[in-house]
Formats: C-alpha cells, sequence, structure tokens
C-alpha cells in the first residue's frame, strides 16, 4: 500500500488531517476562499449549492460545542445533508469498530466525514479505509492536530494584522497538551511568521526538539512582552493524569491573562482562544470581553473556513470524476 497522503493523484487535497505539509500557498487558498464567504454581521450568511447532493456526517467522540456546530453550519449553508452521529448512543459502545461504523455510514452514501478522537491516528485510519470519492476531515485528533483551528487561526491574525512575517506571536498556557498550539504552529511554520514563542511552565511545555524554531518562555510576563498576538490555550484537565492538574487559583495568578499583563503587549494587540474558555483561570473576564479580545471572531471564521475546507475537497472530488 502507498503511505497515506491526505492529497490526490494531481496534488490537490482530498482530505484534511494535518496542516503538515501544506504550502503557503495551500493555506493561502483556503484562507481567500473562507474570507469570501464571511459577510458582516447582521447580514444573512454566504449560502451556496456547492454541495449540493453531497452528505457529511459529524463523528466526534469528545466533547464539542464550537467545531461541531460550525461544521454542521459549514455543510447546510453549502447545500449538504448533514448527519450528526450521536456516539453515546450508537453501536460503539455495543462494541461495533470504527471502521464498522464508517462502513455503515458509507453505505448510506456518505461523502465527508468530520472526525474528532481522543486516540491518535484516527482520522487517518479511517481516510486510508473510505471509497475514492469519500474525504475525511479531522476536527480535532488527540493532542495531535486539529486543522480547521489552525485555519481559522490564521484567518482571524490575517484579518486583523493584515500578514504574518512582521508578527511576534505568543502561545500561552497548556502548549503540551494542546492540538490548538501544534495546528497553529504549523499554519504559522507554512506562513512564516516573524516570531513564534511558546510560554508555558514547565510542565505544560512540549518536550524539547518539538517545534522546532520556536522561542521558550517560562513567565508570561516575558513572553507576551511586546507580541502582536496572544493566544491563550485551555488546561486540558482531560489529557491530564489528576495530580499534574494545576490548582485554578495558583494558575490564574501565575499564569492568567488579566488586564494589567497585557499591557506588556503591543498597544494594538489582539488576545485570542480557541473556547471553551476557563474564565479566571488561563484567562480574565475582563480581558475575554475586552477590546483587545478576538474570541467571536474566531468562531465567525471557524464556519467560513469549514465551508472553505468542505468546498474544496469536493470540487476536487468533481475534478477527479470528471477526468
Ligand atoms: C479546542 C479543542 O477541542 O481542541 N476547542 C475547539 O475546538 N475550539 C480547544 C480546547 O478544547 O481547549
Amino acid at each position: 500500500m502507498l503511505p497515506f497522503s491526505q492529497f490526490d493523484r494531481d496534488g490537490r487535497l482530498r482530505h484534511l488531517i494535518t496542516l503538515d505539509g501544506l504550502t503557503s500557498d495551500q493555506v493561502r487558498e483556503l484562507l481567500d476562499r473562507a474570507q469570501a464567504f464571511l459577510r458582516p454581521t447582521g447580514e444573512t450568511p454566504a449560502r451556496s449549492r456547492a454541495l449540493d447532493g453531497v452528505t457529511v456526517a459529524n463523528i466526534f467522540t469528545e466533547p464539542s460545542t464550537r467545531t461541531r456546530s460550525s461544521f454542521e453550519l459549514a455543510a447546510r449553508r453549502l447545500g449538504a445533508d448533514v448527519l450528526n452521529l450521536e456516539i453515546q448512543l450508537s453501536s460503539r459502545v455495543k462494541g461495533e469498530t470504527v471502521l464498522d461504523t464508517i462502513y455503515t455510514l458509507q453505505s448510506m452514501a456518505v461523502d465527508v466525514f468530520i472526525v474528532r478522537d481522543a486516540e491518535p491516528g484516527v482520522g487517518q485510519f479511517v481516510a486510508e479505509h473510505v471509497h475514492d470519492h469519500v474525504s475525511v476531515l479531522s476536527a480535532g485528533e488527540a493532542h495531535l492536530s486539529h486543522p480547521t483551528q489552525g485555519l481559522l487561526d490564521a484567518l482571524t491574525i490575517l484579518q486583523y494584522k493584515g500578514g504574518f512575517r512582521d508578527l511576534v506571536v505568543a502561545v500561552v498556557g497548556d502548549v503540551r497538551h494542546s492540538r490548538v498550539a501544534r495546528s497553529a504552529y504549523q499554519v504559522f511554520s507554512a506562513l512564516e511568521v516573524g516570531e513564534l514563542r511558546l510560554v508555558a511552565p514547565d510542565a505544560l511545555m512540549p518536550d524539547a526538539g518539538e517545534m522546532p524554531g520556536t522561542k521558550r518562555f517560562d513567565s508570561i510576563e516575558a513572553g507576551i512582552a511586546h507580541a502582536d498576538v496572544v493566544m491563550m490555550l485551555r488546561i486540558q484537565k482531560e489529557r491530564m493524569a489528576d495530580a499534574a492538574i494545576p490548582d485554578p487559583h495558583d494558575y490564574h495568578a501565575r499564569w492568567g491573562l488579566t488586564k494589567a499583563r497585557l499591557k506588556l503587549a503591543r498597544p494594538e494587540a489582539i488576545v485570542m482562544h480557541p473556547g471553551p474558555m476557563n474564565r479566571e483561570i488561563e484567562i480574565a473576564s475582563d480581558v475575554a470581553d475586552g477590546p483587545h479580545s478576538v474570541i467571536r471572531q474566531q468562531v465567525t471564521n471557524g464556519v467560513a473556513v469549514r465551508m472553505a475546507v468542505l468546498e474544496t475537497v469536493i470540487s476536487n472530488r468533481r475534478r477527479r470524476q470528471d477526468a
């Protein structure tokens, strides 16, 4: 069997499992497409028939609010039929394997599987086993990758900062367990962000050697000094042993993004957070809701980015079928 590739024979995107290996042109094309789907607040969201006749299935075995609802809205706004599998109610709890679940849904003419799983490798495994016309999009893989989140983060920065090369971007908090941070690293590397900082206590820093080219800081004050972008992360308790979970008060005191600390960043710095936020732990409420926060714009961009990815893989599939 050939080694797995998320690209088709013509080098076009078929699956989206990781941002690793995407060129800056490929990323920019997705961001451009996403931007074209955005409308001013209050206006009717963009719609198209690009996914007419296409069926999309959301298969999430980890909790999700934003990612799942935005994939669903994205697919519906492009005219797709959408199925949300309630995994607690499905046969997986009766012992059915992931593949049997996938084959069952494939027999119902599902064309795109959107997969979130706490286990590494599930998205790729599914992608290796589906029919040629079927695409698999990751909606979060263990601590490893969350490609559409990386794209929406890049789009948000582009909107507020106009580019990437001159920026100082600080990723702050539980970097070690964060798939958001890893996808951010991949997309920012492709886009050649000026300086990427990892800012975390020792226990929450990735292993040495991971994410080469970044600068590491063990204090939030030093880490966000003169930053243009401050990206806060949630403590991923579900990926830690109980004894390793930091005390929320201590964590806020040493690592929380407060108004006072934010003054250390550039005056026009933007504050990002993928959600769900733990207010008063990694981020103070008045910062989350304050003038520097672009957190709600990130959510808006999430729908547009997922529309762009869905439209891309389906139009690439049609090209293959027409060839
Ligand atoms: C993140 C996730 O699930 O990876 N949330 C999201 O998708 N917006 C981050 C998190 O859970 O902290």
